[in-house]
């Protein structure tokens, strides 16, 4: 398995793999400006010869915060390690950026992904009653710190 950044005929297979993941949808315009575009980070992770994808994130520099928005593996790779692969890769790519924490939103009610991120280390800092529709729900505004101590100690 290997994550590499996404190129623009990777993104019918973004839209499709991010629906198949219950994730919302977004349109190609918005997929499209996110290929090779500063500040957003949009990588794939990719097997058999890299021609198969499983998953992907997106994540967005802001200021020093980094933002993971999406993230999401094929239903039949999961609990392999892949989405962890790409929650790292997604941090290496915050740090490299001089961010100093990095944020995410998840529906309240959503377990594995909740006990996703708290096995990866993010804590849950306050919830946003009713954020979501279709089905509504509060979102959890989860965060982690890159850097791990005052010696400068980086995310892994
Ligand atoms: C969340 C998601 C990205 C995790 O990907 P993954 O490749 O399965 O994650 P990993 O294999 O790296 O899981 C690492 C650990 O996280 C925890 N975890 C992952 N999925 C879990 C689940 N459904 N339930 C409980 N714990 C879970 C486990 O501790 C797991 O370790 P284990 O398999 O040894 O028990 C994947 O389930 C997914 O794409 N879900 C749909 C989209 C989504 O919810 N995205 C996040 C929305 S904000």
């Amino acid at each position: 398995m290997r994550i590499l950044p996404a190129r623009v005929d990777d993104i019918e297979g973004i839209i499709a793999l991010n629906d198949r993941a219950g994730l919302e949808p977004w349109s190609r315009r918005s997929w499209q400006s996110y290929i090779d575009s500063d500040p957003w980070d949009l990588e794939l992770a990719r097997v058999g010869l890299e021609t198969v994808m499983v998953g992907f994130f997106l994540g967005l520099q802001s200021g020093p915060d980094y933002e993971l928005l999406k993230i999401g593996v094929e239903e039949g790779s999961r609990r392999k390690g892949i989405g962890t692969a790409l929650l790292n890769r997604s941090l290496e790519r915050a740090v490299l950026r001089g961010c100093s924490q990095c944020f995410l939103e998840v529906r309240a009610e959503d377990e594995g992904a909740v006990s996703f991120y708290r096995r990866n280390r993010f804590e849950i800092r306050y919830r946003r009653p009713a954020y979501y529709r279709n089905p509504v729900d509060d979102a959890l505004v989860l965060n982690r710190g890159l850097i791990e101590s005052m010696g400068g100690e980086r995310a892994e």
